[in-house]
């Protein structure tokens, strides 16, 4: 089969995935590609079958070839844990510009550690705790904060949000992207966002149980709010701004969505 042929192939099975897809197989956009007739090598081909086969069964791109891009980083994920999104990017954007010199952060329900990473892979002057309940969440945090050096500035800790929150140190800010959908729309999950772990999306009842507790918990602990930075839901601002007195700035993303709740301490 030549490159041609294999662009034709993966099209027809893909459809609306066909670009990343080929991006993520052979490096390449798919223009350079359609008029390829070179061979394909076989190693690459067997890959590929075993690769679409999985794909087409619902399995997300990003587990199957192990990472995902994010920022300025390919951020390693597997099954297990939230595959980082693009929407999230904003949030790292507010942070490198925001954050006070040599802020001590934490990067509270940190997945996969993405947010942590990019941040202190731009903002050298900065060091961070990330804390998540899932084994394999942290895991995937250690893997990502050595993949890209960070590993004198990052601690990692297992820690639940609902928990005791007396050992925490004090922060100067709080990132965090919780789980934040709410039960309604958990019913109507696409079916590949419904391969990632229910833990690291419902957000309770009217998906704002992370904030509320957040925001209590911080609150009592700080005897006062930190800088916290959210990633919220696309509808969920009016429920931000309520529970936090009206205190606190909402952003948009670049497709004009909600995205962001900035409390400034
Ligand atoms: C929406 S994901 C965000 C992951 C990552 N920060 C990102 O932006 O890709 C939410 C994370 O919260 C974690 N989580 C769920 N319940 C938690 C709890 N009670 N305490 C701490 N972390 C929790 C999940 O394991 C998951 O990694």
């Amino acid at each position: 089969m030549n490159y041609k042929e294999l662009c034709a192939e993966i099209k027809t099975a893909l459809k609306d995935d066909f670009r990343a897809y080929c991006q993520y197989l052979l490096d390449k956009n798919p223009e350079e590609l359609l008029f390829d007739k070179a061979d394909v090598p076989e190693e690459l081909l067997s890959k590929h079958s075993e690769y679409l086969k999985r794909i087409s069964a619902g399995e997300p791109m990003q587990y199957v070839f192990g990472y995902a891009p994010f920022y300025d980083l390919y951020i390693d994920c597997a099954p297990g844990v939230l595959i980082p999104r693009f929407d999230t990017e904003v949030l790292v954007e507010e942070a490198i510009k925001t954050l006070p010199q040599n802020a001590y952060f934490a990067d509270l329900c940190c997945g996969t550690g993405c947010i942590a990473a990019a941040v202190l892979k731009h903002r050298e002057d900065t060091k961070a705790l990330c804390l998540d309940i899932s084994d394999k969440a942290l895991e995937m945090t250690g893997k990502n904060v050595k993949k890209y050096g960070l590993q004198s500035r990052c601690n990692i800790q297992k820690f639940d949000v609902f928990g005791n929150w007396s050992g925490l140190p004090r922060f100067d800010a709080i990132l965090c992207n919780p789980p934040y959908i709410n039960a309604k729309d958990m019913k109507t999950l696409p079916d590949n966002v419904k391969k990632e772990p229910y833990e690291a999306l419902y957000g309770g009842e009217d998906g704002l149980d992370f904030y509320r507790e957040i925001i209590k918990k911080s609150k009592d602990h700080f005897k006062g709010l930190p800088h916290i930075i959210f990633e919220i839901g696309y509808d969920e601002a009016d429920g931000l701004r309520e529970l936090t007195g009206f205190k606190c700035e909402i952003k948009k993303d670049l497709s004009n969505n909600d995205r962001l709740c900035i409390i400034r301490g």
